[in-house]
């Protein structure tokens, strides 16, 4: 009766039409030119698909273990690119929330891989003293290891889509929070380490065509934190917003490693899975979650979380030419983001704004 009440609460609310009506439009309008382009071939020509994989380490000649950290791996997407990941023979490090999904995570992968190399850490991506306690033991860890002290690959994974307003104790909405400050903070803090990599590194972050959708909001992150959120929380546009501030982001970081000649060492790449049949849509009540799988499937829109991961994989693999290119569809497929997206100036004025969380933590 409760979930009813809810579920009715939520079809009255103007934000469950704009994610009724809007996300699909994007999603649609993305597959459009991603088909279009596909028809001139222009930059989706099969031959541009490859993948690169490890190579026996030529300074040692012995094949060193890449690292691998993936925030939110138990569950959906993480869980799958942990899964593969592991195969193509990454120390995968698993940052999850929760110890007994973690524990889980490792049994499930194990039983595909019996000798995967794999470490877990308890984050909560809610807070950022959690955040720098795990960027400290990480390195501790890392120490103690007989690991090459760097990191090749992070995957900014982890997101949620609240439907209601939560503050985080740092003050800030929880979910601009876990999509967006805690993987620029964690993104900040791990870069030494991922510039001390003696491999191409890379940063993968994991955004939404959902961003499309996102209006041209004065970019300021103080903007949902504590006593700024209205009582109908806007729980759509905040998650489109997340997931464009990550893509600004991205961007500038990858134009400041380019101003340093880094950007063929370290790249930077978003990536937009689709729409993935996950758990994320938790928060939703469980008739209208299932009736938009239901129909997302019909419409052959729906992936399951293997081929929603084939764009973050894609990605993680990429040559080290495609920094700051936008990953989507698969097979290497690429294509641009909004033009907000590209916008520098906001991109910058984000960057500034970005410093109040490092100076937080
Ligand atoms: N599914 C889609 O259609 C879709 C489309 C576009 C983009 N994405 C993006 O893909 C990413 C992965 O989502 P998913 O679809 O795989 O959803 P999911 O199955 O709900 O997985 C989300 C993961 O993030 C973790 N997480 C959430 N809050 C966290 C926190 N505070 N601290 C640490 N970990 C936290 C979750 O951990 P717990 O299991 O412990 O909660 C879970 O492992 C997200 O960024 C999402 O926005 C998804």
């Amino acid at each position: 009766m409760g979930i009813d009440r809810a579920a009715i609460e939520m079809v009255l609310s103007f934000q469950f039409w704009r994610m009724a009506i809007l996300w699909p439009l994007a999603l649609l309008y993305c597959y459009a030119r991603l088909n279009l382009a596909a028809l001139f071939r222009r930059r989706t020509s099969p031959r541009e698909h490859f993948r690169c994989r490890l190579v026996p380490d030529s300074a040692g000649g012995n094949f060193r273990r890449p690292i691998c950290i993936i925030t939110g791996a138990t569950s959906g997407l993480g869980l799958a690119t942990a899964r593969a990941l592991v195969g193509e023979g990454y120390h995968v490090v698993l940052a999850g929330r929760c110890a007994e999904s973690l524990y889980r995570t490792i049994q499930e992968i194990k039983q595909e891989y019996e000798e995967a190399h794999l470490t877990t850490f308890q984050v909560d991506l809610s807070s950022l003293q959690s955040v720098v306690k795990f960027e400290a033991s990480f390195k501790q860890w890392l120490l103690d290891s007989d690991l090459h002290p760097s990191v090749q690959l992070l995957i900014n994974n982890a997101g949620i889509l609240a439907t209601s307003s939560r503050i985080t104790a740092d003050g800030y909405d929880q979910m601009i929070q876990t999509n967006f400050i805690s993987a620029v903070v964690l993104t900040s803090l791990l870069l030494p380490l991922i510039k001390n990599s003696s491999l191409p590194s890379r940063i993968v972050n994991v955004t939404s065509f959902t961003h499309l959708c996102a209006s041209n909001m004065k970019i300021d992150c103080k903007k949902f934190s504590r006593n700024t959120i209205s009582e109908k929380y806007p729980f759509a546009s905040i998650y489109e917003y997340s997931k464009l501030c990550l893509l600004l982001f991205s961007y500038e970081l990858h134009r400041r490693l380019r101003a340093e000649n880094l950007s063929s060492k370290i790249s930077i790449i978003p990536v937009d899975p689709g729409v993935v049949h996950t758990n994320i849509l938790r928060e939703v009540p469980s008739c209208l979650s299932q009736l938009a799988f239901r129909v997302l499937s019909f419409l052959h829109l729906l992936q399951s979380p293997e081929a929603g991961a084939s764009s973050i994989i894609d990605a993680a693999l990429a040559p080290s030419n495609v920094s700051g290119e936008y990953f989507f569809g698969g097979r290497g497929r690429r294509m641009g983001s909004s033009s907000l997206s590209y916008d520098a100036k906001a991109a910058s004025q984000l960057w500034l704004n970005t410093s109040i969380f490092e100076e937080q933590v």
